[in-house]
Order: structure tokens, then sequence, then C-alpha cells
């Protein structure tokens, strides 16, 4: 331990590496949507590493990450609503975490009953950010925030809480780290509004689909997903609120030099999870987002073959919606010059 590191900081050095836990998304050498939903916590095997165990992932990049969420909240509440039917989803999504966040990490973090059963209180510790406190559930005044707020300073995940009537609503959440949405403008939207910009998937029945399923979703049973684009830059906050800032990224990675192109454009893969709460019935939505820049998929042999085929061949009107129609070509020359060093 060097004399700047903090006791969270050792903390931290005890968990795999964002690059041992990096999900990649392809499975084979073409990408279309489908509902490529399947059971969660299942652990996936990769040439670095291996992923999927836990519903929330911890790596070094926590404090960072979290520091930067609570610095984008405190910049633009927008990016944080919970109606106010879904105050109870905010308890049942907070106590979830914690228990999910101390089952992945049970050495950093404990969430343990207090006093008698039915109390609802409970006691947290997390090694990982100082905390040690006790709160009572349900009792916004027991936490030092309201608790959806709260426990995203806890995960690095964001989070979607849809609230089930005949449809699901998209009626709470905190979102620092969309890519290229707007919680802000999505908050009271349906499933299917929500959906409504993305290509194919309408015609082609995916979205319905999807639906059908999640309404159909248990307690104690979660599903998963991922889902992919390229961001220049290691940058988490691609909302359309900062378009400003990002968007012409897109046009100057266009002239950069090969060894910048491939230290700043990144493969961005969020692995989504899909849960239904216990005590409220919503539907609980996470997004963990993983970002690596082409230099380092290019060391893995099958991960650099793999996404050159699949960027080569992305049809147009997905590279377009996904913002990469400029600069995925040379992404796939870049990965395909790589293999031939
Ligand atoms: C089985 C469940 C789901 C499926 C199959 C699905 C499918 C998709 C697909 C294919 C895209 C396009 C992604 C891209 O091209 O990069 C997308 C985008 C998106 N999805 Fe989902 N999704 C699911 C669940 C959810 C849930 C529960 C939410 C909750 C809010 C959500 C919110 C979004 C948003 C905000 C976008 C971006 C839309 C935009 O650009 O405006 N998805 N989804």
């Amino acid at each position: 331990m060097t004399a700047v590191d903090s006791p969270e900081d050792t903390a931290l050095a005890s968990v795999p590496t964002a690059w041992e836990q990096f999900p990649f998304p392809f499975v084979a050498d073409q990408y279309r949507y489908s509902t490529n939903v399947e059971p969660a916590r299942r652990p996936v095997a990769t040439p670095v590493g291996r992923w999927g165990t836990p519903l929330v992932a911890v790596d070094e990049h926590y404090r960072t990450e979290l520091d930067e969420r609570a610095a984008i909240l405190a910049a633009d509440p927008s990016r944080h609503a919970v109606l106010p039917h879904m105050r109870p989803a905010a308890w049942d999504a907070c106590l979830t975490l914690l228990g999910e966040l101390a089952a992945a990490v049970p050495h950093l973090a404990s969430l343990t009953p207090v006093g008698a059963r039915g109390e609802g209180r409970w006691h947290w510790r997390n090694d990982l950010t100082g905390d040690d406190l006790t709160f009572t559930y349900g009792d916004d005044a027991s936490l030092p925030d309201e608790p959806l707020r709260w426990v995203c300073g806890q995960v690095q995940e964001d989070v979607v809480l849809l609230d089930q009537r005949e449809q699901l609503y998209g009626d709470a959440g905190v979102v620092t780290f969309a890519a290229d949405w707007s919680f802000g403008f999505d908050v009271g939207m349906s499933f299917l509004e929500i959906h409504g910009p993305v290509p194919r998937i309408h015609e082609e029945g995916v979205i319905t689909r999807a639906h059908d399923f999640l309404m159909r979703l248990q307690p104690h049973a979660p599903y998963r997903r991922t889902n992919w684009t390229l961001t220049v830059g290691r940058r988490l906050d691609v909302a359309t609120e900062r378009y400003h800032e990002w968007g012409p990224d897109r046009e100057l990675v266009q002239r950069v030099d090969d060894e910048t192109f491939g230290r700043l454009v990144h493969l961005r893969v969020e692995v989504q999870h899909l849960v239904r709460l216990p005590d409220s019935g919503a539907v609980m939505f996470l997004i963990r987002t993983h970002l690596q820049p082409l230099e380092a998929i290019a060391r893995v042999e099958p991960w650099r073959s793999r996404a050159a085929e699949v960027l080569a061949e992305l049809p147009e009107d997905m590279a377009d919606y996904k913002g990469i129609i400029k600069y995925r070509d040379r992404a796939a020359a870049w990965l395909r010059a790589a293999g031939e060093q």
C-alpha cells in the first residue's frame, strides 16, 4: 500500500478487473436484433476471465464511476426521477440491490437484519464507500437521500424501474450513463414508446415479444441480455443532453492516426438485467456499461476477428441508429489490419 492509497482503494484491489469481467457480446460473425434474453447468474468463461455470476458487477472503476454519477446528478437533476406511485418500488429496488452487492462482494459489504423480525431495520456496511449505517425499510428519513438515488451511489449500474399496469411504464430511475438517449425525456413512457426510435424491432415483433416476456417475469428468476455500440473515448455519459460535448468526436475520430484511433474507439457493452421486484411487483432494469478500446479487443484473437466481421457486415440502418455509421468501416478495417501485424 502506498501513502496515497485509502482503505477503499485497497479493498478494490481484491475484485476482478474490468478487463477480466469484460462481457464480449458477439456470439456470431453477424449481429441482428433479437429478444436475446437468458437466465441471469450463469457464469460465462471468456479467453481473459469470466463474467455473469452477480447481478451487480464491481471492478476497479467503482469509485471513479460513482463519483462521476454523483457529479452528473448534481449538475443535472433530470437524470433521476421517482414518480410518486413508485416510492414502494424505489425501496424494493434499494433493498434488492444492497443484497445483490453484498452477495457479489461478501468480503467488502454486508446487509444484516437488525432487531426483531418484522421491524424492517437493516444494517448496511460497505468497505468500498466507507458506509456503515442502520435504516428502516420504507422510512425515507432513515437514509441520507431518496432510496433509489442513494442506492445508485452503491452500485455501478444504472437503474430504470417499470410499473406494470396494462403495459409497462418507465416511471422511475437513475440513469447517468445513457448511450445516446435521454432518461429525462423517456420517464413516464410505456416500454413500446421508449423503444419507438429503434429500427427493425417493431416490424420484426422483437419488442412486443420482449414486452410479453417482461409482463410474465417472476420474482427470484432474473434474466439478462447484452446490448452494444461504439463510443469515442472512455466516456460513460453519452446522454442526449450532452450531445454537444461528445457528438463532434464522431467526426474528429475519422481524422486521427491509426494508433490514436485504436486507443480512442471503444467497444461499449451493456449487461442488462431484468428483475421482478418481490414486494412492489415492479420490473427493475439494470444497465451496466463496460468499455474497452479496440486496441485491447485486438489482443484477443477471437474477439478481434469476430468484432471486425460484425462491424463490416452491420446493415446501414442499424449502424446509423447506433450513431457509428461514420466510423464503423474504419473500425472494421482497423481490427482486420491488427490481425495482419
Ligand atoms: C427483453 C427486454 C428488452 C429488449 C429485447 C430490448 C431491445 C432493445 C434494442 C434492440 C435496442 C436498440 C439498441 C441499439 O441499437 O443499440 C434497445 C434500445 C433501448 N432500450 Fe431496450 N430492450 C429491452 C428492455 C428494455 C427495458 C426494460 C428498457 C427500460 C427503460 C429499455 C430501454 C431502452 C432504451 C432507452 C433504448 C434506446 C432507445 C433510444 O435510442 O431512444 N430496454 N432496446
